[in-house]
């Protein structure tokens, strides 16, 4: 089932909840082309396309803890490096499992993360950030 943007899922800054709102397409990408991940080679795509994201978002956002001095930085930043490490470990094994259960094992994966961290964590800096003038 696709998942659609709800008012709830914003953070009241724009660049960052577009960011978010990418993350949401490349979960529809995923949930869209499941049957035919059999043939093993969408699913690296859907990889690329999760790298790419996580790199430039997680960059984004720790470029402003930086710069805004966030008292929670460092275990945000934990859960950004826990994140891709989790990836990274999931693409290795998709080498050798098979794609279609490695496919529902993303998809968990991402559909917590979007809960847990895009709607837990990130709300945290919120405040500090539009403190800050963002
Ligand atoms: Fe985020
Ligand atoms: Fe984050």
């Amino acid at each position: 089932m696709s998942i659609t943007w709800k008012p709830e899922y914003d953070l009241g800054i724009k660049e960052i909840d577009k960011q978010h709102e990418e993350l949401i397409e490349i979960i529809n990408h995923l949930n869209n082309s499941l049957h035919s991940l059999k043939s093993g080679e969408g699913i690296y795509e859907i990889f690329s396309e999760l790298e790419r994201f996580s790199n430039y978002h997680q960059k984004f956002e720790e470029d402003y803890f930086k710069k805004f001095n966030y008292e929670y930085a460092e275990e945000h930043i934990k859960e950004h490096r826990l994140f891709l490490e989790y990836l990274s470990n999931l693409k290795s094994d998709a080498l050798i499992h098979n794609n279609l259960h490695l496919a529902f094992k993303l998809l968990d994966f991402l559909e917590d993360w979007l809960i847990t961290h895009e709607q837990g964590s990130d709300k945290k800096y919120v405040e500090c950030f539009k403190k800050n003038g963002l």
